[in-house]
């Protein structure tokens, strides 16, 4: 199945997720200012299940113009998800990790129909890359090689 209808968008909470299984791989779908983004729900780090971690805004160090430290504070602008084995924090907008952007999650398309369902494109070479990346997971089988 290419395209998975996970349900009306104004059925959403925003900030808010849903985590869909489809034939074996997780996806994570967001909410956030209206938008919808997606990605494979398996961390880069060592496989965990980031996309359904705790959605809180990125915390930002504030530098006064001395250059001192003024403390920290929540991002207005950026809204992360951490994943619940390690911590790894990701934009939701963008799949990145905080701290190294060249870390990040798998995309996955998400859209919404003109019936206002959101529809997840999950064509055969997304699954496999979700499914390959969820293959460090401790207690995951390996797949047969095709
Ligand atoms: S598996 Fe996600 S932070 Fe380690």
């Amino acid at each position: 199945m290419n395209e998975v209808d996970i349900g009306l968008a104004s059925e959403f909470n925003d900030p808010g997720r849903k985590i869909i299984e489809s034939e074996g791989i997780e996806v994570g779908v967001f909410k956030l200012g209206g938008e919808f983004y997606a990605y494979g729900n398996v961390c880069p780090h060592m496989g965990g299940p980031a996309c359904q971690g705790q959605i809180i805004a990125k915390v930002d160090e504030v530098i006064a113009a001395d250059r001192t430290s003024k403390g920290l504070a929540f991002s207005k602008t950026q809204t992360n998800m951490v994943c619940p084995w390690h911590g790894y924090e990701f934009d939701i907008r963008t799949g990145r990790h905080s701290g190294n952007s060249k870390v990040r999650l798998l995309p996955v398309k998400v859209r919404v129909s003109d019936q206002g369902r959101v529809i997840v494109s999950l064509p055969p070479e997304i699954r496999r890359s979700i499914a390959d990346a969820g293959l460090g997971r401790p207690n995951q089988e390996k797949r047969p090689s095709a």
